[in-house]
């Protein structure tokens, strides 16, 4: 799945928190709509070095009468981000996506519950975008687990408090929020749900992933994850990303996160 290359130019590309970055990025209006859970790669344009092509969720979408316009919620750990911290209004991106499968939202529940940690948040915003377009807001409820470090790496709740009924913030520290990490918050809350009545949406380091699903994977609750491997081509020529996971018949698969995913069902992961 080799997905279709732009030229993007940047529009804004502010540190909304430290080392926390929102970019809005202007692509031609041939970019496909994407689904709530897809992803970018992007590289600088005209750099010579294949391998500084980084994957990053697409946070927003809008289709103007000309161009559209993506935004990317990023953190600057390394030395690629970094670089893209330091773009500038203006200048130009190389833009290859939509890319992956993106989260299965046909058979949706009555409970859509979303849990997030860090920057995790990113790809969950688009989906509850996409959401709040087609559900019926009197028989369906959003609520957000939403998990951060400490106060100084909230983001993104602005988005997600127009959409969900309720939120949740927790903190590690306890500096906003209820004190915990994500996962032993939503435990708290876990007897208000049934496995008929709730669908799970879930993006966060894979230490949070690995707890989700200690708790969930004994259970009947159907939980769809975002995994933020590692990439390499990022359109499924290498195998740099490959995760192991239990196949329809039960036994083990490797599927490449870039191209197979980055969603998958918690319970067909195969932790080590
Ligand atoms: C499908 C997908 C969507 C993503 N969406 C976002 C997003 O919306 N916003 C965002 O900030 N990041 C996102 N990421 C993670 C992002 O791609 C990495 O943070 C980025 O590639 C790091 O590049 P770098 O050159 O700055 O860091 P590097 O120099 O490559 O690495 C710096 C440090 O970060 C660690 N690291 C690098 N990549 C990852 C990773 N994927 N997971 C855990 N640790 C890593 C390295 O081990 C190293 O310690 C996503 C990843 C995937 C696969
Ligand atoms: S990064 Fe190359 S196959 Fe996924």
């Amino acid at each position: 799945m080799a997905g279709n290359i732009f030229i993007g130019e940047i529009l804004r590309n502010e540190e909304i928190k430290e080392d926390c970055f929102l970019m809005k990025v202007k692509v031609a209006s041939s970019f496909e709509n994407p689904l709530p859970g897809q992803f970018v790669m992007i590289r600088i344009a005209g750099l010579n070095e294949p391998f500084l092509s980084r994957p990053i969720s697409i946070y927003s979408f809008s289709r103007g009468k000309n161009y559209c316009s993506l935004e990317l919620l990023y953190n600057v750990v390394g030395k690629g981000t970094q670089i893209m911290a330091g773009l500038i209004e203006g200048s130009h991106v190389e833009i290859n996506g939509p890319l992956g499968n993106g989260f299965d939202t046909r058979a949706l529940k009555k409970n859509i519950v979303f849990i997030s940690g860090g920057i995790g948040i990113a790809p969950l915003s688009l989906l509850m975008e996409h959401l709040r377009r087609r559900i019926d807001y009197s028989s369906v409820a959003i609520i957000m687990y939403p998990g951060f470090q400490s106060v100084s790496a909230v983001i993104g709740l602005d988005k997600v408090q127009k959409i969900c009924r309720d939120i949740n913030v927790c903190t590690d520290d306890g500096t906003l929020g209820e004190k915990g990490f994500v996962t032993q918050i939503f435990q708290k809350d876990m007897k208000k749900y049934t496995p008929e009545n709730t669908s799970i949406f879930a993006c966060g380091p894979k230490a949070m992933l690995k707890a989700l699903a200690k708790l969930l994977n004994q259970s009947k609750f159907d939980c769809q994850v975002s995994l933020e491997e590692r990439m390499a081509c990022g359109t499924g020529a290498c195998m740099g990303c490959a995760v192991a996971v239990k196949d329809k018949k039960g036994t083990l698969a490797y599927k490449r996160v870039c191209a197979d995913g980055p969603v998958f069902h918690l319970k067909d992961i195969i932790w080590d």
